[in-house]
């Protein structure tokens, strides 16, 4: 099992394909894109495999996730699904994308055994998505939404970032379309993983402001704590149900005490949080001739280090040096 001092028990990994990104989404990266990781540095689809059979066959993980980067970028990808969904016991696999290119690849990806997908959408905006992601996709995004949920990777997720001055409006429009559409739309608040560092507290549209205005159109009812498990977003029933929106309090309410996750970089590195700043390397472990029992036991002992929060709040908070595009959402 991967346990930490707090008791706390990770069966739930995140697996960053690639750093890359076809976007450039200002709370994310700058423009001109970022330093890319080499191919050298880049797990092979093999390694990929072999970590996460290690971790469901030996380390308890149940949940596994594909995130980026943007993961669609990355050749592999139905092959390391195929091969995920075939492990015993077989983990439920997700993939977190920002649905451009979806369109072409849902159906394989449901064949392989995806069994569910969160698409990143901030805006029902065109033009919006265009200052937001500084590419005109916006319609990409919306057919590859349609394709995910027409291809049964369902339920579809919907991940929804707000930005004061751009689209911090947009709270009730994204949910009254997410209703109709019959995706579940999920507000996460801003946290400081942008490679810029220009993050500020200030400019946050916090989960209050955007249940406030949510309030102004929908009847909101909150879903039991004890229905909230080891999911970071707390849920609320929209208009009576059955349909539910969540927002994610990453900083002003963090849910550090039951979080189930493991994260594992595009290079072979093994984060035990978000807002870590340290990683243990299993690459170098895996292209020496490791044992699965020798990384099997490097990455306990990486989980086994994990703080007990993610320190915002601390006013010795440092941002981790790697933005959220090299870690994986
Ligand atoms: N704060 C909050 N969410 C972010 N995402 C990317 N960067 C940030 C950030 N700084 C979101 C993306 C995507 C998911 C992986 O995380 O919009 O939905
Ligand atoms: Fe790409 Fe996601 Fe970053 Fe946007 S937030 S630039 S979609 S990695």
């Amino acid at each position: 099992m991967l346990l930490d001092t707090y008791g706390r028990i990770a069966t739930d990994l995140r697996v960053s394909l690639t750093d890359r990104c076809n976007l450039r989404c200002t709370y994310c990266m700058p423009e001109e894109g970022l330093q890319w990781l080499g191919k050298p540095e880049l797990l092979t689809d093999d390694e990929i495999v072999r970590l996460v059979r290690i971790a469901v066959t030996l380390l308890g993980v149940k949940d596994v996730r594909f995130t980026g980067g943007e993961p669609l970028l990355r050749p592999g990808l139905v092959g390391i699904v195929e091969r995920c969904a075939a492990l015993e016991p077989r983990p439920k696999l997700s993939l977190t994308t920002n649905g451009v290119g979806l369109e072409r690849t849902a159906a394989a990806l449901h064949a392989a055994g995806l069994n569910r997908v969160n698409v990143s959408l901030d805006t029902l905006r065109p033009e919006v998505f265009q200052a937001l992601t500084r590419r005109k996709r916006h319609h990409d995004v919306l057919r590859g939404l349609e394709a995910a949920r027409d291809a049964g990777l369902t339920p579809v997720k919907v991940n929804g970032v707000l930005i004061r001055g751009v689209n911090h409006d947009e709270a009730p429009e994204l949910l009254a379309w997410a209703l109709g559409n019959g995706y579940e739309l999920r507000f996460i608040e801003q946290m400081p993983l942008d490679a810029q560092h220009g993050w500020q507290r200030s400019d946050m549209v916090t989960a209050q402001e955007i249940l406030a205005s949510l309030a102004a159109r929908f009847a909101l009812t909150p879903e039991p704590d004890a229905a909230r498990g080891h999911a970071p977003a707390e849920h609320w029933l929209v208009d009576g149900g059955p349909y539910r929106v969540g927002v994610i309090a990453s900083v002003t309410r963090p849910f550090c005490r039951a979080c189930d996750r493991t994260r594992l970089t595009a290079d072979g590195q093994i984060r035990n949080c978000l807002f870590a700043r340290e990683e243990s390397d299993l690459r170098g472990a895996l292209r020496s001739g490791g044992s699965d029992e020798e990384i099997a036991e490097s990455w306990k002992v990486a989980m086994w280090g994990k703080k007990a929060g993610s320190g915002l709040d601390d006013p010795s908070f440092l941002q981790p040096e790697r933005p959220m595009s090299a870690i994986g959402g």
